[in-house]
């Protein structure tokens, strides 16, 4: 038996619902309007008929041909929507999401203090040196009349470093910066004796010291002050530090002392204490620089007369006026990274 033209349109139109893909649909009409296909064998057959047969069943037949070919026009629309839906589906972007950004970076609250630093000091005609932090013992220690045995150079309060400096003795992660004040004066001791320039410069930079606790980090900062010249008495380290106090803290309502102390390269040697008259810490002396009147010795390790050339050095930390600038309790915030802590002062 015979399928009659509405069969074929019917089991072509199946077919094309059955297939969910483009390929499988382009065999399946193959089947049907390809050279083999169903209708197209029909369309063949039409030569066979009387010339007035062929006529309406030519027609017939062609009506059968475009109603498939409508259906397959319409499959192939749905299935290339599918697919679309399908892809933006899978590539779907939630454009409500916040973006990843790129934060801003911050300047670290002790390098805010060390910038500070510098343009106080550098107004009022102090040079900025850098030097290294792998330091010879002689500059961190020997230069700075510091006795062989002194406690300072032991294995407790010193990293060392596993290479030998020129000398044949260990090289070490500098445990202050006043081996700055040894290297910038050497360089500049010609030029002070021969055309009368002050040694006036301020060495910020990182120091080490085997030493961990809230008040002590292995590695932190200080800022070496050095002001040698024909005259320089004590009345100018007070002057010039009571100066830079009050412009770093921005204000006047603060009072400073020089209390007696020791150091090995200075003589006299003396802790700068101060107290801020008003504010949470008003009333409490707080320790803040090491200082003195460079001792002859060092002077003369400058390569300089001692009998002709004087003057002052102080040593600060930079943590310590960074702390109590912004009133900060524990040191260790500082080298934790937190960026809760770090973005209060960016
Ligand atoms: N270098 C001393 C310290 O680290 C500080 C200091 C510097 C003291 C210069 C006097 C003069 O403690």
């Amino acid at each position: 038996m015979t399928e009659s033209l509405q069969q074929i349109v019917d089991r072509a139109r199946a077919e094309f619902a059955a297939v969910s893909e483009g390929p499988a649909l382009e065999d399946a009409k193959a089947r049907y309007l390809g050279k083999g296909g169903a209708l197209t064998e029909l369309l063949k057959g039409l030569t066979a008929l009387p010339p007035e047969e062929k006529k309406s069943r030519g027609a017939e037949i062609n009506r059968a041909k475009e109603t498939v070919e409508e259906a397959l026009r319409a499959r192939r629309a749905e299935l290339a929507e599918a697919a679309l839906a399908a892809r933006l589906a899978a590539e779907a972007i939630d454009v409500t999401l916040p973006g990843r950004g790129r934060g801003t970076g911050g300047i670290h609250p002790v390098i805010r203090t060390w910038q500070r630093v510098e343009e106080i000091f550098g107004s009022i005609g102090f040079d900025v040196a850098d030097g290294p932090e792998i330091e010879a013992d002689w500059f961190n220690f020997t230069a700075l009349n510091n006795p062989p045995n002194h406690p300072a150079r032991s294995m407790q309060d010193t990293f060392y470093v596993d290479m030998k400096g020129t000398d044949g003795l260990p090289l070490l992660l500098r445990t202050h910066t006043s081996p700055m004040q040894v290297r910038y004066a050497r360089e500049h001791a010609r030029a002070l004796v021969e055309e009368g320039k002050p040694i006036k410069v301020i060495a910020p930079g990182r120091t080490y010291r085997v030493d961990s606790d809230a008040t002590h980090s292995p590695m932190f900062h200080q800022v070496e002050g050095l002001w040698i010249d024909e005259a320089i008495s004590f009345a100018d380290l007070k002057g010039v530090y009571t100066d830079f106090l009050r412009r770093f803290f921005e204000t006047d309502a603060l009072t400073v002392r020089f209390r007696p102390s020791y150091f090995p390269f200075t003589e006299p040697s003396a802790e700068i204490d101060m107290m801020f008259d008003s504010g949470p810490l008003k009333g409490r002396w707080l320790e803040i620089s090491g200082s003195g009147q460079v001792h002859p010795a060092v002077v003369r390790n400058f390569g300089l007369d001692p009998e002709r050339y004087i003057g002052f050095a102080f040593g600060s930390g930079l943590e310590r006026l960074t702390m109590l600038r912004y009133g900060i309790g524990d040191l260790r915030l500082f080298f934790e990274g937190d960026l809760r802590f770090l973005r209060q002062f960016a």
